[in-house]
């Protein structure tokens, strides 16, 4: 008889956002009729704009006829929308060849996959970080048993991000050999530098590590000195795979698209260049057959001049319902970090973030993510998400300013 994958017993509670629906379902049983004011799970809210709407018809209509209908594309995607891909990098000084550029049904799916090509070996996460770093590699059986004491898994090495360091690890102490970096951070909201991520590149090449760099924000960088991508630091190509997605950035949460970047120059452990490139192809055309036809149209329309402008517009949407969330929390006197886009707040005299998280149901109607469940170093703040309609958005800042019990 075949027995089960028990790593995954390894895994800690539920999925996070799951685990708030259930307790959020019991509060509404309890409470029937409630209008529950939503800033928890970061899913975007607003339409998808004229220009993707077109393309992504296009993509429709050609399925209609037989001169343009297409069945299975290339598992590495439609080549007008990695060469679109490509064209952006160039745009801030960085060249990908087509070949480097593997396009895929979103940034959760390849952030989960990407570890499967790399052998044993010891993985770093930024503390807190988006859950789905840590339990790849729980699944994966690169960990230890979870430590209920120190809240951490054994074998991985955290590296906090705190008020300390503006929210930015140091590099590690320990070696480490896979380095998941996101950028803006998921859950804090904040944005490294270049010289910051610079230390990873360094740190990355001097150990022979490998980074996995995040990019589903990027767009939510409004300062144009920060990079939005790893490899405008010189030699990240050498040691980086990012990871980027059309959700965030335009509306495509329900949509699904987004692609990676497997530079040819990345080389590990006894191999040459162009091995790691290889091995991910080879991963990808055998798990996964191509992400839509439709979606890959919408999102070669997103990339386009008017795509581009007019998406803008809701990333500027979402930045201000930011906010009024920050703006809300500070005039309750407490502290509130990031903005790219997620707001992190200090939660009240430090109180554990699961009891606020109770708090703010039970007292404001208002859901958001408890820190906790990014880390342990994410105990004793709170994620509040700016998706969402704005009159929203701003009901539940009413209510958190106006009932929270402080
Ligand atoms: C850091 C990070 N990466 C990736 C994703 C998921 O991206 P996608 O919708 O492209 O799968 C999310 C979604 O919340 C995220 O926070």
């Amino acid at each position: 008889m075949v027995g089960i994958n028990e790593d995954y017993d390894k895994l800690e509670g539920g999925y996070l956002f799951p685990e708030i629906g259930r307790i959020v379902g019991k509060f509404l049983e309890r409470n029937p009729g409630t209008n529950v004011l939503k800033l928890g799970i970061g899913n975007t809210s607003e339409p998808l704009t004229p220009a993707v709407i077109e393309g992504l018809e296009r993509g429709v209509k050609n399925l209609a006829d037989v001169k343009t209908y297409r069945g299975y594309g290339d598992e590495q995607g439609e080549k007008r929308l990695r060469e679109a891909i490509a064209n952006n990098y160039n745009h801030r000084g960085i060249e990908l060849d087509v070949s480097e550029i593997f396009v895929s049904d979103g940034a959760k799916p390849d952030s989960a996959n990407i570890q499967s090509i790399f052998g044993a070996g010891n993985i770093a996460v930024q503390d807190p970080s988006y859950p789905v770093y840590v339990d790849t590699n729980v699944i994966a059986g690169r960990t230890g048993k979870f430590n209920k004491v120190t809240s951490q898994y054994e074998d991985i090495i955290y590296m906090p991000c705190n008020v300390e360091n503006n929210f930015f690890p140091d590099v590690p102490e320990e070696k480490a050999d896979l380095i998941y970096l996101c950028n803006p951070n998921n859950p804090t909201g904040t944005v490294a530098t270049k010289n910051q991520l610079k230390t990873f590149v360094d740190y990355a090449i001097e150990n022979e590590a490998v980074i996995i760099y995040d990019a589903a924000y990027q767009a939510f960088i409004t300062d144009p000195k920060l990079p939005r991508s790893i490899y405008e630091v010189p030699e990240a190509k050498d040691c980086a795979i990012e990871i980027n997605s059309f959700s965030k950035s335009h509306g495509f949460t329900g949509v699904r698209l987004g692609w990676s970047v497997v530079p040819k120059d990345l080389v590990v452990e006894n191999t040459e260049p162009g091995k790691v490139n290889s091995l991910w192809n080879r991963r990808q055309t055998t798990f996964f057959n191509g992400a839509s036809n439709i979606a890959q149209e919408g999102g070669i329309a997103a990339l386009s001049e008017k795509g581009l402008k007019e998406s803008q517009g809701l990333v500027n949407y979402y930045l201000r319902n930011g906010e009024i969330i920050k703006e809300g929390v500070e005039s309750l006197g407490l502290k509130a970090y990031g903005g790219a886009p997620y707001i992190w707040m200090e939660t009240p005299d430090k109180m554990p973030s699961w009891e606020f998280f109770d708090k703010l149901l039970e007292e404001s109607y208002v859901v958001g993510t408890p820190g906790a469940g990014f880390g342990p170093s994410g105990e004793g703040f709170f994620r509040l998400s700016p998706h969402g309609h704005r009159e929203d958005i701003e009901k539940a800042v009413e209510s958190i300013v106006y009932n929270l019990k402080l």
